[in-house]
C-alpha cells in the first residue's frame, strides 16, 4: 500500500513522494507582480527539503483579479523570465513545479485592482461584510477572464512549470460563481448547478485549448461553503466530476466561501471532503488543512483517504518539514 513517501505517476508527471507544499502567498513580489529572489528562495528551500510537489503561490491572471499589492503576477509576458527562474529553482531541487493561477474576484479592492472588484453579482459575500461591493461581471468581462486564464496558463508553461493549478476556492472569482450564496445571476452563469459550474468549465476548456490535452492541469476546488444555503459537498463532488470530465488531472481539495481554514478545527479538517471527492473522481486528490504530523499524513495516504497531502502552515514555520518527515518515516 502506498504511503506518504511513495512516488506517484500521473498525467505524464512523476512525483518522488506525496508531500505537497500548497500554494501560500508570501507577499514578496515586486510592485508589478514580478518574481524576487525572496520568492525563489521561499519555494526553493522547501523543494530542497524533499517535497514531491511545490504549488507556487497564487498568481493573478488579470490586473483586475489581483488580490494584493505584493502578489505574484502571470498577467503579461514580461513576467515569464522571473517565473522561469522560479520554476527552474524548484525543479533543480527535484520537485515538480506547479503555478497556481487565479482571479481574486471580489476578494480585492479598487485600490489594488484599479477598478471595482468583479463578482458574479453585486452582493457582498456572507463572510466579507466589510469588503467593497463587487460589480456584477458582464458577459464581455467574463469572456475576458476566461481568455486571461488561457494566456496565463501558456505563460506558465513557457516559464517551464510542469503544471498549472486553477484557483477555484476561498471565495475567489470561480468559487463565488459556484456558490448559490454569492451567485444570484439569472443568465447562463447562474440559477442551476450547471450554470454555476459554467465559468469553471469554460476556464478549463480555454486552458485546454491553449495548452493542448497533454499539459497537466490541476484545480484547487472550494469543495463546500460550509454555510447554510451555500455550496454543499454534493455540489463540490459534482463539480469535481465535471472538471475531471473536462480534462482536469488532479483535484486539490480546499474550502469555498469559508476559506482555507473552513469551519473545522483540529488536524485534517478537510479530510472528509477529500474522501467524498475521491469517491467521485479517478484522478489524484490532495488534502490540506491543519495537518502537521508526518505519521498522520502517511496514514491518510495508506488508508486511501487522499493521494497527496498538503502541509501549509507547518511548512511555513519549518521550511525543513519535509526533510524531517521523510527521516521520521524511513525504516530504521
Ligand atoms: C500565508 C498563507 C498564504 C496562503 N496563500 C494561498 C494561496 O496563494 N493560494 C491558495 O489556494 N491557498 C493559500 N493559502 C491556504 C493554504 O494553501 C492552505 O490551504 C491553508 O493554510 C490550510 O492548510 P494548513 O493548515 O496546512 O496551513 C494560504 C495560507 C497561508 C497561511
Amino acid at each position: 500500500m502506498a504511503g506518504l513517501l511513495s512516488p506517484l505517476s500521473f498525467a505524464g508527471l512523476t512525483l518522488r513522494n506525496r508531500i505537497v507544499m500548497p500554494p501560500m502567498w508570501s507577499g514578496q513580489a515586486t510592485p508589478d507582480g514580478g518574481v524576487t529572489d525572496a520568492i525563489v528562495e521561499y519555494h526553493r528551500c522547501r523543494a530542497a527539503a524533499g517535497c514531491g510537489l511545490v504549488i507556487v503561490e497564487h498568481s493573478f491572471v488579470h490586473p483586475r483579479g489581483r488580490a494584493s499589492a505584493t502578489q505574484l503576477g502571470v498577467h503579461t509576458d514580461a513576467m515569464i523570465p522571473g517565473l522561469s527562474r522560479l520554476a527552474a529553482a524548484i525543479k533543480a531541487e527535484g520537485a515538480v513545479a506547479c503555478l497556481q493561477i487565479s482571479h481574486a474576484g471580489p476578494r480585492t479592492s479598487t485600490e489594488v485592482a484599479g477598478a471595482r472588484p468583479l463578482g458574479p453579482s453585486a452582493t457582498r459575500h456572507v463572510h466579507n461584510a466589510g469588503g467593497e461591493l463587487p460589480e456584477a461581471a458582464t458577459l464581455p468581462q467574463i469572456a475576458d477572464v476566461v481568455a486571461a486564464f488561457g494566456k496565463a496558463a501558456v505563460r506558465a508553461r513557457a516559464a517551464g512549470f510542469d503544471a498549472v493549478e486553477l484557483h477555484a476556492a476561498h471565495g475567489f472569482l470561480l468559487s463565488q460563481f459556484l456558490s448559490p450564496l454569492a451567485n444570484a445571476r439569472d443568465d447562463a452563469y447562474g440559477g442551476s448547478d450547471e450554470n454555476r459550474q459554467r465559468l469553471h468549465l469554460e476556464v478549463l476548456a480555454e486552458v485546454r485549448t491553449c495548452l493542448g490535452q497533454d499539459f497537466p492541469v490541476f484545480v484547487r476546488l472550494g469543495a463546500t461553503d460550509e454555510t447554510p444555503g451555500g455550496l454543499d459537498i454534493a455540489g463540490g463532488c459534482a463539480t469535481a466530476a465535471e472538471m475531471v470530465r473536462g480534462g482536469v488531472d488532479l483535484v486539490d481539495v480546499s474550502g469555498g466561501l469559508q476559506g482555507s481554514r473552513g469551519t473545522g478545527t483540529g488536524s485534517g479538517y478537510f479530510v472528509p471532503y477529500a474522501e467524498a471527492i475521491k469517491k467521485c473522481v479517478r484522478v489524484p486528490v490532495i488534502v490540506t488543512g491543519g495537518i502537521s504530523d508526518a505519521l498522520m499524513a502517511d496514514g491518510l495516504v495508506r488508508e486511501g483517504r487522499a493521494d497527496l497531502v498538503g502541509i501549509g502552515r507547518a511548512m511555513l514555520n519549518d521550511p525543513d518539514w519535509a526533510r524531517k518527515a521523510i527521516a521520521s518515516l524511513l525504516p530504521r
